[in-house]
């Protein structure tokens, strides 16, 4: 029970200025653009579902779950990373663009998944990690083989200086970012792992590659790619020393400044052409929003769309450390994300992903009271703000953090090679990067789907899956939600369908009517065929707030409380965490 003790008193004030959201609606050409009206589903095929045993997701595996994900409501899955991979980075690493990592099954499993999705009308779209290949590549066994070999120039080599690396770059993964080559003295460039070299895209002969790769899998049915960490594709070049404010951000900005990149991108939409509906979303991992602004811009032919991650950068720092995040940056950052300045940047409304810790215990509240409430909050949000939405696997069902206590039980190579650099040198006490990575560490999100309560939540038949079940399961599983009309999947359904049958939520203008206020997020979208407002609680506490008097609600859509009757117009009194779409 909630005391009225708690009550907060805070009353956000009014807006008083009069609704500008601007009345956008989507053009019939925008309608029938598939991938802006579409919920996207993102698959982590390592922990999805194992058909075989072997304690690994696989193909078979996800053929087997397409019916949940069609009546969950997805339009199209993006498969993380699922080529031929030697897995340093899990699947990060590629070894053969046109090749099924083994462990997930055969091209004929895979030929069988896209046929059975078809039935289902779920569109496959698939993560071409097209910055840096595997050191298992051909490509790269060729290129290191000798400095005349045709393929050295398919990635960047450069001779020692000093004695040691070329320039000061640092690797993502901790480290430096160039690996020396004994064989032929030089080093080669990695901006993630010594296991993941950077190909030289400057080489037409590399792009020419990398678009008949693309090519491949487009003939095959494929509707669309993620390309991982696109910004980094241009390097800025010559090689030149980071300064000390470059590498306080690892050099985020500077890596994505390369000044080819939007050439290239039109040139790969130009190589593309026979399959003009292909969705090209980018990684937009460091780069600067106007950077991205023109690579999405669709008057330049470029990407689709990127994914931004100045939200899910709100509350970590350095790749492993957790700070408190505040909702006025997060509305900063959807208003903006929006892009009310122009109508042609189409951006992801995404609240998770396998690269950060679970959504709803970052954004959510920390009380177990509140869990379901509060990731049926998130998913409120996610699903209401201009741009095509995507649900990471798992969130759906409200899944958590596991209770990492110790290092061993991660298996991100950014946990260990950190906890090397930083813990092993005395610089950082094991204590606390243990405590912050609990928090923030991308193995949070990675563990296996949780689909009922059979051992290893019926993920696998193994004893052993390839990173542990989080121990909520046998209380938080797909099956238990199915059947509750009150679960957390239940109501993304329903937010789904919502979204669905209101344009107003697709394609609407964006106006905040909540300001600065701590607690309450609140929204209003606008569409000549409707308005839609959201108003969420993001606190443990009940918050009064005043709907702005110029807004005038038809009625309530849906609320994550059952309980009590809400008025449409002056004061709302939300519960904790509550959240309630109007029209
Ligand atoms: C992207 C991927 C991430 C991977 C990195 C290197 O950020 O999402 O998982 O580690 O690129 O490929
Ligand atoms: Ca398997």
């Amino acid at each position: 029970m909630i005391s009225r003790r708690s009550f907060s008193k805070l009353l956000c004030a009014s807006t008083g200025a009069l609704l500008t959201s601007t009345l956008a609606s989507g053009s019939s050409a925008e309608r029938e653009t598939w991938w802006k009206t579409a919920v996207l589903y993102q698959i982590y095929p390592r922990s999805f579902q194992d058909s075989n045993g072997d304690g690994i997701g696989d193909f078979p595996g996800m053929t087997s779950r397409l019916q949940y994900l069609h009546d969950f409501g997805a339009d199209a899955v993006w498969i993380t990373a699922c080529f031929d991979s030697p897995n340093a980075d899990n699947g990060y690493d590629v070894r053969d663009y046109r090749r099924i990592q083994p462990e997930f099954g055969t091209m004929e499993d895979f030929d069988r998944f896209m046929a059975e999705a078809k039935k289902q009308n779920i569109r496959v779209i698939l993560d071409m990690v097209f910055n840096h290949s595997s050191d298992e590549h051909v490509w790269f066994k060729q290129s290191r083989s000798s400095r005349d070999n045709p393929y050295r120039d398919f990635y960047f080599w450069r001779d020692p200086v000093n004695g040691g690396p070329p320039n000061n770059w640092p690797s993502f993964f901790g480290g430096s970012g160039w690996e020396f080559d004994k064989l032929t003295g030089q080093y080669y460039l990695h901006h993630y792992a010594t296991k993941q070299p950077d190909l030289n895209w400057e080489n037409p002969k590399v792009r020419k590659e990398l678009f008949a790769v693309l090519n491949f899998w487009a003939d095959k049915g494929v509707s669309g790619f993620r390309f991982d960490c696109v910004g980094e594709i241009s390097k800025p070049l010559p090689f030149r020393d980071m300064t000390p404010a470059e590498l306080e951000e690892d050099g985020n900005t500077l890596r994505t400044s390369g000044p080819r990149l939007d050439e290239y991108l039109k040139e790969m939409r130009a190589a593309t052409r026979a399959h003009p509906d292909l969705y090209f979303v980018g990684e937009g991992w460091g780069m600067t929003r106007e950077r991205i602004v023109r690579a999405t811009d669709d008057r330049n032919r470029e990407l689709s769309s990127a994914f931004r991650f100045d939200f899910q950068l709100l509350d970590v720092t350095e790749g492993w450390r957790k700070v408190p995040w505040s909702l006025p940056k997060l509305k900063a950052f959807n208003r903006e994300n929006s892009f009310p300045d122009n109508p042609h940047v189409w951006p992801v409304a995404f609240i998770g992903d396998h690269d950060f810790a679970r959504a709803v215990s970052r954004f959510g509240s920390s009380r177990p009271e509140f869990r379901d409430r509060s990731a049926k909050l998130l998913a409120t949000m996610a699903l209401s703000l201009r741009g095509t939405p995507l649900v990471y696997q798992g969130d759906e069902i409200g899944m958590t953090n596991f209770p990492f206590t110790d290092v061993s039980q991660y298996d991100d190579i950014g946990v260990h090679n950190l906890w090397k650099d930083l813990v092993l040198t005395n610089k950082v006490t094991a204590a606390d990067y243990l405590s912050n990575n609990a928090l923030t560490s991308r193995d949070n999100s990675r563990t296996p789907m949780q689909w009922d309560t059979s051992p290893n939540a019926g993920f696998t038949k193994s004893a052993k899956p390839w990173l542990a079940v989080n121990p909520n399961y046998t209380t938080l599983n797909v099956k238990s939600e199915s059947s509750e009309p009150d679960s957390v999947l239940a109501y993304y359904r329903e937010m789904i369908r919502l979204r669905r049958s209101k344009e107003v939520l697709v394609f609407g203008g964006y106006q905040d009517i909540s300001g600065d206020h701590p607690k309450i997020y609140a929204y209003h979208r606008a569409a000549p065929s409707g308005q839609a407002v959201v108003v969420l609680n993001f606190s443990d506490e009940p918050v009064d707030f005043q709907l702005p008097s110029d807004v005038a609600l038809k009625q309530k859509l849906l609320s994550n409380v059952s309980e009590g009757k809400t008025p449409l117009s002056g004061t709302l009194h939300l519960l904790p965490w509550q959240s309630i779409l109007f029209e």
